[in-house]
């Protein structure tokens, strides 16, 4: 039995840059619908000075969970561009923890700490009756 209780979510630091890459891998090694590149792009976000939101899951000083959120570019069809808007990917469980509400708490500590920016919103790549518990929604035209 699991005790979510002991895991802490916090900001990336250096030291946590390996164990970032080792859960992003680990949880899309079997994912469906994945390049196994994620790993890459979060190093390309934080070289790019792009990564607004590194949250990890640590356990007793493993870390066992992470999201990135990095600002994106959303244009209507006039091409006028919104302002203010964040893509929310990866977010990565390692494959044992799995079904047990980590993947939960990384996105609502990603949403709250976006409110918190005054974001104007997030757009993520997903299942919409996964996702949909969180408050996003499908859009067809994006
Ligand atoms: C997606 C992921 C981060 C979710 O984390 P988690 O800790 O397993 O999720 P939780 O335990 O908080 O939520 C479990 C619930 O979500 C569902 N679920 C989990 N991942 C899902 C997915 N990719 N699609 C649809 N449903 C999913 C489970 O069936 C479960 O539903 P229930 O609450 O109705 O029983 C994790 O499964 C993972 O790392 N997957 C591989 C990587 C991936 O696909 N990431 C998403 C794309 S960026």
């Amino acid at each position: 039995m699991w005790h979510t209780l002991t895991i802490q979510l916090r900001h990336e630091t250096a030291d946590d840059i390996a164990a970032i890459e080792a859960v992003t891998t680990a949880a899309f090694a079997d994912a469906p619908h994945t390049s196994h590149t994620e790993q890459f792009i979060v190093r390309a976000l934080r070289v790019a000075r792009e990564l607004t939101l590194s949250i990890v899951a640590e356990e007793r000083g493993q870390i066992i969970g992470y999201v990135a959120l990095s600002p994106v570019t959303i244009s209507d069809a006039q091409g006028r561009k919104a302002e203010g808007w964040y893509g929310l990917r990866p977010i990565s469980v390692m494959p044992p923890r799995q079904g047990q509400g980590i993947g939960s708490r990384l996105m609502e500590q990603a949403l709250t700490e976006l409110r918190a920016m005054r974001a104007a919103g997030c757009v993520l790549l997903g299942d919409p009756a996964y996702y949909a518990r969180f408050g996003f929604q499908a859009h067809a035209g994006l």
